[in-house]
């Protein structure tokens, strides 16, 4: 049993966490193990001292509420009660208080652990388990997936949602839960998907699902496409390194699916958002998703010649923006469920705008709750730092751009095929490029491991893709970095510059060339050291002494942002590689942020 349950965390690993823990019931008693830092501890502790039962739950835990401490690992005991908890609990200190009022003893520092008191106080106010659940349920606010033991009702977990994704597998002669189908996939991929408000009960054989109000509700059974084989990092190191090398073949199935490169027109994915009758675009997005999203602002603003409203979506769902029923809206969200990203799905919608999901996962909750899903086709993306899904959003916004701008009528259909001649050509320059750079910057990242401080300037689209840059370069390496526009050097960053702080200029020989250039004679004229990538027209044309120059093949301008990726991405893994850093899993990070 126990085994099984390690089995499934395992395969949510790479969401990152930093502790975790299993609890079961036998011969009618609960039982836990947990442990402080990877799920290798925990297989230690249980292999000392095993688990047995039938009946059991298990989590890893990113911590928001006290230090990642064996304590505060999930499952929370109370008195006959077993918690685990996905989310936050936002009114936990008026709960905490009120419980301690009462005698409640807490032992952690977690929000999760009033559930367990709330639900053992109804209890011992005499309330079955069904009826302490329902009371539980109407006392926390926030979010949750929540996965609970009652020691006298062995046969059954106790489930709720709302936020975080909880979806149940139906077995054969078994049930199942989990935080995705991908930890299901080895034992069914016969699923329910519970929906914000519900909760259930789960038997051997059966489940039963409530909604908030407590009324029995029906929710359907769909097969999953889920696989159950545990993706592998193939003859690479690393998830990232195989994930940055796997571009050129996904990028090619992602473009398959938007052009047809017989004709040289972009296909027509969804007919749910008619971009030719929209007013505005509002783009809304999470970490590296959104500078994606930055990127296609300046492409749909271009091409399409559409308004684009963006911002990332934790300032995006509070900031009260005026938005008409006539505009579309695009989430952008590698994994679907990120909570930010999703609360700002469902206000666009309550605002009566047609929305689209830009998404890896198309059984994720931001795909089932939009009117047309764009997927990236990028397979699982393992690595916290996302690399592959990032290209293949960029390959997905520009070929929706460019299909913006044809239904509008604001490119002709020569300039269209242009531009998807242009992006079919992408798989091909991506794997000369991967393959020619890949030893100059692996020699570069040993310098750059030297550093503490590392700017990255860029003019247009090379300014989104600056900032991506930085952050992958601080996400992997832990050295600090920003991404600022090249014209805004001189309204503070230049303040900083000096030969302690390498100056990662990227400069593709567009219409912003030589302004860039002039801001990288700011730099050296301060003794900055500069790293500049830039094309083979851009090098011959730039005479500036350079700490290093990587020169990549001219490449047309809409595919210059993916092509410019690769040797951030390369150098920001290289360099976490020189300086031994745990590169698929930083700390601190994870790769599917649930709460907000
Ligand atoms: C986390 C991940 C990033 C990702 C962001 C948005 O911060 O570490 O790699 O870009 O979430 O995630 P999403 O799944 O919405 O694209």
């Amino acid at each position: 049993m126990s085994e099984r349950l390690i089995e499934a965390l395992g395969r949510l690993e790479y969401r990152g966490y930093d502790s975790s823990g299993v609890a079961t019931i036998f011969e009618g008693e609960l039982h836990r193990r947990r442990a402080e830092g990877k799920l290798g501890n925990l297989k230690t502790r249980l292999k000392e001292a095993p688990l047995s039962g039938t009946v059991g739950i298990a989590h890893t835990r990113w911590a928001t509420h006290g230090a990642p401490t064996e304590c505060n690992a999930h499952p929370h005991f109370t008195d006959g009660v077993a918690v685990v908890h996905n989310g936050i609990i936002e009114n936990f200190s008026k709960l905490k208080d009120a419980l301690a009022e009462v005698g409640a003893k807490f032992q952690t520092d977690t929000d999760t652990e009033v559930i367990a008191h709330l639900l053992t106080k109804f209890r011992r106010d005499g309330m079955g388990c069904l009826e302490a659940m329902h009371a539980m349920l109407k006392c926390v606010e926030g979010a949750f997936a929540l996965a609970i033991l009652f020691e006298d009702d062995p046969a059954t977990i106790m489930v709720a949602r709302n936020g975080p994704p909880l979806v149940i597998g139906h077995g054969d002669g078994e049930m199942f839960l989990g935080s995705d189908a991908i930890a299901l996939a080895p034992f069914t991929n016969d699923i329910t998907y519970l929906n914000d408000g519900d909760w259930a009960v789960v038997g051997k054989t059966s489940v039963q699902v409530f909604d908030i109000e407590g009324n029995v509700v029906t929710r359907p059974r769909h097969i999953s496409l889920a696989t159950a084989d545990l993706v592998g990092k193939g003859n690479h190191p690393h998830f990232m390194e195989k994930e940055i090398y796997e571009q050129p073949e996904v990028i090619a199935r992602a473009l398959g699916h938007y052009i047809n490169v017989n004709d040289s027109h972009v296909t027509t994915t969804s007919t749910d958002i008619d971009f030719a009758g929209v007013e505005s675009l509002a783009i809304s997005a999470c970490g590296t998703a959104y500078l994606a999203g930055l990127i296609g602002k300046y492409w749909f603003e271009r091409y399409a010649r559409l308004i684009v409203e963006i911002d990332v979506a934790s300032e995006f769902r509070y900031r009260e923006i005026p938005l008409s029923p006539r505009s579309a809206a695009l989430f952008i969200s590698q994994s679907g469920e990120t909570a930010d990203t999703l609360a700002s799905l469902r206000y666009c919608k309550a605002h009566g705008l047609r929305i689209g999901a830009v998404v890896n996962t198309r059984e994720s909750t931001m795909a089932r709750e939009a009117d047309a899903i764009f997927p990236i086709l990028a397979g699982p993306e393992i690595g916290v730092a996302s690399t592959k899904a990032f290209t293949c959003q960029l390959a997905v916004l520009a070929a929706l751009a460019i299909g913006a701008g044809k239904a509008r009528g604001t490119i002709t259909d020569d300039e269209e095929q242009v531009l998807v001649q242009s992006l079919a050509t992408l798989p091909g320059v991506m794997r000369q490029v991967l393959n020619d750079i890949t030893p100059e910057i692996e020699l570069l990242s040993r310098e750059l491991s030297h550093y503490r401080d590392v700017l990255y300037l860029g003019r247009g689209t090379s300014f989104p893709l600056a900032m991506e840059g930085a952050l992958k370069l601080k996400e992997v390496s832990y050295i600090h970095a920003e991404g600022y526009a090249a014209g805004e050097l001189k309204h503070g960053p230049i303040a900083l510059i000096d030969e302690n702080m390498p100056v990662i200029v990227i400069a593709p020989h567009d219409r912003f060339f030589d302004k860039t250039v002039s801001n990288m004679q700011e730099v050296a004229a301060r003794g900055g050291r500069i790293i500049l990538i830039t094309d083979e027209t851009g090098a011959s044309m730039s005479k500036l002494p350079t700490m290093h120059t990587i020169v990549l093949p001219d490449v047309a301008e809409i595919i210059a942002p993916m092509i410019f990726s690769l040797p951030l991405q390369l150098l920001a893994y290289h360099t976490a590689v020189v300086m031994g850093a745990d590169v698929d899993q930083p700390r601190n990070l994870a790769k599917s942020v649930t709460v907000e």
